[in-house]
């Protein structure tokens, strides 16, 4: 008797055993398919948040989105900053940053603006997104979705990249090809 319940016993591990192997295995083959998926909407990941685009960037503006509770710092690379004037399109190797910072709030939580009626920017970042053009970029992009040679990166606060596609970047750029597939103008330095 006690040795049948000793049996029965280690069966049961043995069969809970086979079924975590089983999970196991699902598992990595959901995570293999996972990764098909990313690799067909042609992901690279090639984007980076540039490390000096605080201290070595051109800041030239600032967005303001009330109804986000943002404030969005926008910089530009050193190359192309000289240029912003001239206007478009932007040279090879040209990174724009968004840096997204947290709002001031007053303590119903609603924004509050300055003398200046600008919303207030606390240092919080909340979220980062770069564009950045590279000779060549673009030939591994759909033909419908392609922005010329740019590519888009999206990241948190901490400069972690978020596992999100970029394929809405794409398509809400892309009607901007006249202006070299960005919004901000260019022409407003804050600095
Ligand atoms: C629904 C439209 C939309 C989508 C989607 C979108 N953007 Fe933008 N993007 C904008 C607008 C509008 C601005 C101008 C700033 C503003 O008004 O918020 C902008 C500005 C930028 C800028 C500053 C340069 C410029 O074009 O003025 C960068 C960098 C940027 N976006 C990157 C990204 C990335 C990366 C993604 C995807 C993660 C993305 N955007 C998705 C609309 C969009």
């Amino acid at each position: 008797m006690a040795h049948a319940a000793l049996w029965n016993k280690s069966r049961e591990d043995a069969v809970r055993e086979v079924i975590s192997r089983r999970m196991a295995l699902f598992y990595v083959v959901a995570a293999v398919l996972g990764g098909g998926v990313v690799a067909v909407s042609a992901q690279a990941n090639r984007v980076e948040v540039p490390t000096d685009y605080m201290t070595g960037y051109v800041l030239y503006d600032k967005v303001d989105k009330p109804d986000r509770k943002i404030i969005r710092f926008l910089y530009i690379s050193p190359q192309a900053a000289s240029l912003r004037d001239a206007g478009r399109p932007l040279p090879n190797g040209t990174v724009l940053v968004m840096e997204d910072h947290a709002a001031e709030t007053d303590a119903s939580g609603g924004v509050i603006t300055g003398s200046d009626g600008r919303l207030i920017a606390t240092s919080r970042i909340t979220a980062i997104a770069v564009m950045e053009k590279r000779d060549g970029w673009g030939a591994s992009i759909p033909v419908e979705r392609r922005n010329g040679d740019w590519d888009y990166g999206a990241f948190d606060g901490a400069g972690q990249r978020r596992n999100v596609s970029t394929d809405p970047c794409f398509a809400c750029h892309l009607p901007h090809g006249a202006r070299d597939y960005t919004f901000t103008t260019l022409t407003r330095p804050i600095n």
